[in-house]
């Protein structure tokens, strides 16, 4: 049977990612964060002296974006390690969020793509067309290979260029997975238009760049060094959005047949659940 699809779009720190995994852990899902393969070609572009924001780089760019192969690798919590925490269940709720790996030419640059340079320039490689497609051929061939490996019941093998299995999930059984959720900004429009569910997120841009700020500093860094506050991060968000919006290939944009949900005064778990009793009620 053909697996369950969520797509899942919306702004700049609207808490896709995370609310992505989540869903993913709870229902045994793979799940896609589309938005590293942007962040991996404006990395490899800009460790290559490479200016995005000079139109006159788009050749070599695209170049960049056809050459360079990603890799992703999900890793989702055990429920078995959480229960010596001596609370049952506890696990979904709490701190083992899955955690997303992310291999460019097989080296992991998991930290790298979320740096703020390569948040600056990641929205003008995103609007170059040949740079979609190439995502876009890079995503199928790995949703491809995934039902292979799947059919061939051994989804944990390694490719020949070394790097894991997009979305292949070390610590769980499930072999075939029944379902896979996707987030970025036009996955229920173009990526997967048959998504069985698609949901909108959004949230007022002051509450996401407290909450973007929030998660810069518990990853290390440290606000006064980098001369980052809540209004420079919402300027930058609201930036990102409207190259995002205006853009002329695939633009950020709600799906018509999407489910809109503001998570301003919600809670992670909160947003999970809604989406979880949706996939539930519509499987
Ligand atoms: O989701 P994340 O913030 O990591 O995405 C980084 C950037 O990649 C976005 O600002 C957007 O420019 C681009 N992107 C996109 N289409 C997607 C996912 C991300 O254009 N499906």
């Amino acid at each position: 049977t053909k697996p369950f699809q969520v797509a899942i779009d919306g702004p700049a720190a609207s808490g896709k990612s995370t609310t992505a995994k989540m869903v993913a852990q709870r229902l045994g899902f793979d799940y896609i964060d589309s938005g590293a393969f942007y962040r991996c070609i404006t990395l490899a572009a800009l460790s290559k002296g490479i200016n995005p924001s000079d139109p006159a780089t788009v050749g070599q760019i695209s170049e960049i974006a056809e050459q360079c192969k990603i890799g992703l690798q999900t890793v989702f919590a055990k429920p078995s390690e959480t229960v010596s925490s001596g609370e049952e269940g506890v696990f979904q709720k709490l701190t083992c969020l899955p955690t997303t790996r992310v291999f460019l030419n097989s080296k992991d640059v998991s930290s790298e793509i979320r740096s703020n340079n390569v948040s600056q320039h990641v929205s003008a490689v995103a609007a170059i067309r040949n740079v979609r497609e190439a995502v876009l051929q890079k995503i199928r061939s790995i949703r491809a290979r995934e039902n292979n490996n799947n059919n061939n019941n051994n989804n944990n093998k390694q490719d020949s260029d070394n790097t894991p299995n997009l979305s292949s999930s070390q610590s769980q059984s499930i072999v075939v997975s029944e379902g896979l959720v996707m987030d970025g900004r036009d996955i229920g429009t173009v990526i997967l238009p048959h998504a069985d569910l698609k949901i909108f997120l959004v949230a007022d841009s002051r509450i996401r760049a407290e909450r973007r700020l929030q998660e810069l500093v518990k990853n290390g860094l440290d606000p006064t060094l980098n001369k980052l506050d809540v209004d420079t991060v919402q300027r930058d968000l609201q930036r990102r959005d409207e190259l995002d919006r205006t853009r002329k290939v695939s633009p950020l944009r709600k799906a018509d047949d999407a489910m809109v949900l503001d998570t301003s005064n919600l809670t992670i778990e909160g947003q999970v659940d809604v989406i979880v009793q949706e996939v539930e009620r519509r499987r």
